[in-house]
């Protein structure tokens, strides 16, 4: 065993390699190095876990981590990255389950002597950690359903639903009542079984009735959620690295879920209301016939893009859909070569989550110093000769501004249509994420090079 000193050092240096990790990973460049802080920070924290708390059941604890380790790696590596999403938020299910059954595990500790003031304090611990591990479980689990496909994106909206809301929050609040007082002569079970059904079912009401478009804020408010569970199992078990690493999951998931909420212009409120977006990737809807789009071709679209002296790629979903970011560093290599300034514009919603559209471009080499945010080139397009919007749709449309009644009214969007000429690639005249018609394709300089981005950018390329 380790000496208490030894464990709290420990815990402490393994605190602050969390906050470094979280520090590196708001930058690209510094985000591989964060990494690395958070696994060696997670690393110090389990042995000293091990090796200064636990003290007995050695065999079960090494199985079981040996389970997790196994599954955990085979997931790891067959999830495509399109599918992060949906892994992140069963993963969030786990922490919640796990709040929730460390909560059911300390009540019934038969070791546990605390008395009077202490036993309150601790049995309101134990029912505000059951409450937000069973409504992060229950949510994550439908988060996953809808990210997946499995449960449909439209929001369910049953008659009266805030009601329902306020009510089971109304009935939480009196069994926790109940719960303390029976858990001071001894019972209490069945008040804490019964508000772990009323927040297993407001997690699922909760999710079911938030639309398809607004499932990002979701899954990064669950995140925040599983953080605040597991702050509030630290204070269960009086471990203090696990109450400092929950308050840190669970306020960058709150800043996270703002930051996400502006790109979006929605209010947090809002979104937790539900009943925005519909399923995604529907036929056009809505707006009707916009006018006639004008099909381009690979080649010449490769001779627009030699010809520019400035060219903006506006990555989106379809990108990720179709792996082509390896061969759009490769035109973007190509037109370098060119003498051709070319920049990349990242919405910070592109793709299906934070970073996504960085991660790709990273992985695919291209150097950070041209890849910017959609502020820092917003006002840039009028100067730009040729965007290639590439698998892009929602973060584009220009109705987020003109038309006040659009479900993506207010959204930021990168104005490409101010440029010279825009070329959007994607498969099929079909409308993004959030079910709505973008009008950019019927624009007079837009070009629609129809096909898989992937097999429109190699012939592009070849061109080249
Ligand atoms: P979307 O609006 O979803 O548009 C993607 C487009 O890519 C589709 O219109 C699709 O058209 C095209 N596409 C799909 N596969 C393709 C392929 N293989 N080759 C070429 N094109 C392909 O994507 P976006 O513009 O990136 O906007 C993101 C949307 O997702 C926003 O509404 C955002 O709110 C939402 N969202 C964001 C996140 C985060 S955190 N980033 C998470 C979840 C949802 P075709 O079918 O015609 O090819």
């Amino acid at each position: 065993m380790l000496s208490a000193g030894v464990l709290t050092a420990a815990y402490i240096a393994a605190t602050i390699l969390f906050i470094l990790a979280l520090g590196g990973l708001s930058n690209q460049e510094t985000a591989r190095r964060g990494n690395w802080y958070g696994i060696a920070g997670m690393a110090i924290a389990v042995l000293a876990t091990i090796f200064g708390v636990v003290s007995q059941n050695y065999g079960i604890l090494a199985g079981a981590m040996l389970i997790g380790a196994v599954i955990g790696l085979a997931l790891a590596r067959r999830v495509q990255m399109t599918q992060m999403p949906e892994l992140v938020a069963i993963l969030h299910s786990l922490v919640g389950l796990g709040a929730v059954l460390v909560g059911f595990a300390t009540f019934l500790d038969p070791e546990s002597h605390y008395e009077g003031v202490e036993k309150t304090i601790h049995d309101i611990e134990i029912y505000i950690g059951v409450l937000i591990g069973a409504i992060t479980f229950s949510g994550s689990v439908i988060a996953f359903g809808k990210l997946s496909g499995r449960i449909g994106g439209k929001p369910m909206l049953l008659p009266a639903r805030h009601w329902l809301n306020l009510g089971l929050l109304l009935a939480a609040i009196w069994f926790g009542r109940e719960f303390v007082v029976q858990s001071a002569g001894g019972d209490g079970m069945i008040p804490l079984v019964v508000m772990t059904v009323i927040a297993l079912l407001f997690g699922i009401h909760m999710v079911m009735a938030i639309g398809g478009a607004d499932m990002p804020v979701v899954v990064s408010m669950l995140n925040s959620y599983s953080g605040w569970a597991a702050s509030a199992t630290g204070f269960m078990l009086s471990n203090d690295l696990l109450i400092v690493t929950g308050a840190l999951v669970g306020s960058s998931g709150a800043i996270l879920s703002y930051i996400m909420c502006r790109a979006m212009n929605r209010r947090f409120l809002a979104v937790i209301a539900g009943g925005f977006g519909t399923a995604g990737g529907a036929a056009a809807a809505g707006g009707g016939e916009q006018g006639e789009v004008v099909p381009i071709e690979a080649a010449e679209t490769a001779a627009l893009l030699a010809d520019a002296k400035e060219v903006m790629i506006v990555p989106g979903y379809g990108m990720a859909v179709a792996q082509a970011q390896h061969t759009v560093y490769e035109i973007t290599k190509a037109l370098r070569e060119k003498k051709v300034n070319v920049r990349f514009g990242i919405h910070p919603v592109a793709g299906r989550m934070p970073g996504h559209m960085n991660v790709l471009l990273a992985e695919a080499k291209v150097p950070y110093d041209i890849v910017f945010e959609m502020d820092e080139v917003n006002d840039d397009f009028p100067d730009v000769d040729v965007s290639i919007v590439i698998g892009a749709n929602d973060i584009v449309n220009p109705s987020a501004q003109e038309v006040p009644d659009s479900p993506i009214a207010g959204m930021p969007v990168l104005e490409v249509w101010n440029g010279k000429t825009t070329i959007v690639l994607k498969r099929s005249m079909a409308t993004g994420y959030a079910g709505v018609q973008n009008p950019l394709f019927f624009k007079e300089n837009t070009r629609m090079l129809f096909g898989d981005a992937k097999d429109s950018l190699d012939a592009v390329l070849k061109a080249l």
